[in-house]
């Protein structure tokens, strides 16, 4: 299923930028002719909405923290994802499962291993050969240097429970996007967000450019 749709995720610590640049790809695809489907984690369905309220801003511990974020990204791989990706169409996640090996486990300290066996309950068994591990076919990961993203959103919103959370959980949680990075360098595709807005958008361009 996985195979006839493109899968693709935008990731970064909060404050790089890579939002502004989501609503742009989708209709630069749009442009393009591609179906696209634009959606977010923790969210994309009504129970995962409802999950992703839940995540920001009530006091939990690292492993509800997880275990939350895997249950929202279960009912969004069945209910959207899946069946979108099966339709042909262009998938546009704002975050996906890197997310939360970065935040629960970089930054609160989870178990990689037992998120990884999360994750497998989380993103197989979709209706395509059970064992297939639905994954995004492409990350652009925004990275930027934790302190620039904090004075960036300094005065804009009224901190979340991650967005109000200390210099040093931003340190690890960017570490923890570079381990996945480097682990997986055929699937993510680094953008410099420290450049300004325009140069950013031209690196999102040149991805797809250098991909085909
Ligand atoms: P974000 O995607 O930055 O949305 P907004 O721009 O509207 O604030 O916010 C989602 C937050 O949730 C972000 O701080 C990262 C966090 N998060 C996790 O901790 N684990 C996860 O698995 C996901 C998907 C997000």
């Amino acid at each position: 299923m996985s195979n006839t749709g493109f899968f693709l995720s935008f990731e970064g610590i909060d404050g790089a930028g890579k939002s502004s640049h989501l609503d742009a790809l989708a209709a630069a695809l749009r442009q393009a002719g591609h179906t696209v489907t634009l959606t977010r984690e923790p969210g994309g369905t009504p129970l995962a909405e409802q999950l992703r309220h839940l995540l920001l801003h009530h006091a939990m511990d690292a492993h509800t923290e997880a275990l939350l974020a895997f249950a929202a990204r279960r009912n969004h791989v069945c209910q959207v994802i899946a069946p979108a990706l099966a339709r042909g169409e262009v998938v546009i996640s704002d975050r996906f499962s890197d997310a939360t090996f970065a935040y629960q486990g970089a930054g609160r300290g989870f178990d990689l291993e037992t998120l990884s066996i999360l994750e497998r309950i989380a993103q197989t068994d979709i209706g395509l050969e059970a064992d297939l591990l639905l994954e995004p076919h492409l990350t652009l990961w925004f990275d930027l240097a934790p302190d620039v993203a904090a004075q960036r959103l300094v005065g804009t919103r009224v901190p979340d429970r991650f967005e109000a959370q200390p210099a040093e959980f931003f340190r690890r949680v960017a570490q923890g996007y570079a381990d996945r990075a480097a682990a997986a360098p055929q699937r993510f595709a680094r953008i410099d967000a420290a450049q300004e807005r325009a140069a950013v958008w031209q690196q999102v361009m040149a991805v797809f450019a250098q991909r085909g």
